[in-house]
């Protein structure tokens, strides 16, 4: 199958297009490539899951068209339609009972649902001219990095979709954070751009004990072929010189004694940080390093949701 990449607006209509008659297309959002099929639709669906290699066990977020949808899939919740008022359009996922008409496939077989509204322009387009929701997973192959540009769809899944909308480098670069709620309290399952901070005022945030709730949360996720492992600066400032190619992670200065460097941000902005990081990781991941070796994110605000994600490419 020849993937088409195509820009801007006059794409919206032939995204919207493919997506009426079953196909999986590439959209961007504000955090991550998506790849996008009908929700209510499991045969759509179902080629999500082929095209990423994804086991079925590993259920998808439905992105809605307005927050209209969102009592249309789930079950009522005060809490949850408080946080969708604040926070979408954005990057926040919220899990929440689901209703009937939710496919299986989409949940994996669970009574709750994912649900986010994208603030991206050009998917809000594509989703008000199809008219209905999408089941979108990021955009990559099962297992590896999130794609953050339009070619890193392509060095993904090229070849196996018709279709990716090309709508620049996306402007977060991590994925949405994931909460469940439960009743009055929330439960964070994936950190991300709305942090624990943001979301404090709203409910009391449980503790995370259960990784089987969301998948996502499986420990190895996220990671590049070459192996990878994060550590505190103090003890990248004395690394040992070995034969071994080494590339460096840097949250924010050059340090000697590696044969690639990556600078999430020279000005130390978390932000900046999160929207480098992937493509950061795919630029050393294709150094041809034995090892790269990323330091240690500061713990608080959008450094945890780093944190996270480097911890799970860490852990393969
Ligand atoms: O920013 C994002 O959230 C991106 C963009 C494309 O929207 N999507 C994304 O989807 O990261 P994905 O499938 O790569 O990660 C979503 C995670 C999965 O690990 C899945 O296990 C978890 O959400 N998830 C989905 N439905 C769930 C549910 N009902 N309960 C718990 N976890 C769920
Ligand atoms: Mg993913």
């Amino acid at each position: 199958m020849k993937t088409q990449v195509v820009g801007g607006s006059s794409a919206v209509h032939e995204a919207a297009s493919l997506l009426q008659k079953g196909e999986v297309v590439a959209l961007p959002t504000e955090t991550v490539y998506g790849l996008a099929a009908k929700a209510l639709d499991p045969a759509a669906c179902a080629r999500i899951f082929a095209a990423k290699e994804r086991p079925l066990s590993d259920p998808l977020i439905v992105h809605i068209p307005d927050i209209d949808w969102l009592d249309r899939l789930a079950k009522s919740s005060a809490l949850a339609k408080r946080l969708a008022q604040t926070f979408w359009p954005g990057p926040l996922t919220v899990v929440v009972e689901r209703k009937d008409c939710v496919p299986d496939l989409v949940t994996a077989g669970q009574e709750t649902v994912a649900i986010r509204m994208s603030a991206h322009p050009l998917f809000a387009k594509v989703l008000k001219t199809l008219g209905e929701p999408v089941a979108a997973p990021s955009a990559n192959r099962f297992g590896r990095i999130s794609p953050t540009t339009a070619h890193h769809v392509l060095e993904e899944l090229g070849g196996r979709i018709p279709l990716i909308l090309d709508g620049g480098p996306c402007a977060h670069g991590i994925e949405s954070t994931i909460v469940l709620v439960v009743e009055d309290k929330l439960q964070i399952l994936r950190p991300g751009p709305v942090t624990k901070e943001n979301l404090s005022g709203f409910a009391e945030i449980l503790e995370c004990e259960s990784d089987v709730l969301s998948p996502g949360r499986l420990k190895s996720h996220y990671a590049p072929q070459t192996p990878l492992e994060m550590h505190p600066s103090s003890t990248l400032k004395s690394w040992p010189r070995s034969h071994n190619k080494t590339g460096l992670l840097s949250w924010q200065h050059p340090l000697p004694g590696f044969q690639a460097v990556e600078i999430l941000t020279s000005s130390g902005n978390a932000a900046e940080a999160a929207s480098r990081l992937y493509g950061a990781m795919r630029a050393l991941d294709a150094a041809g390093m034995d090892l790269i070796v990323a330091e240690e994110p500061p713990d608080s605000g959008l450094g945890a949701a780093i944190s996270d994600r480097l911890r799970k490419a860490a852990a393969r």
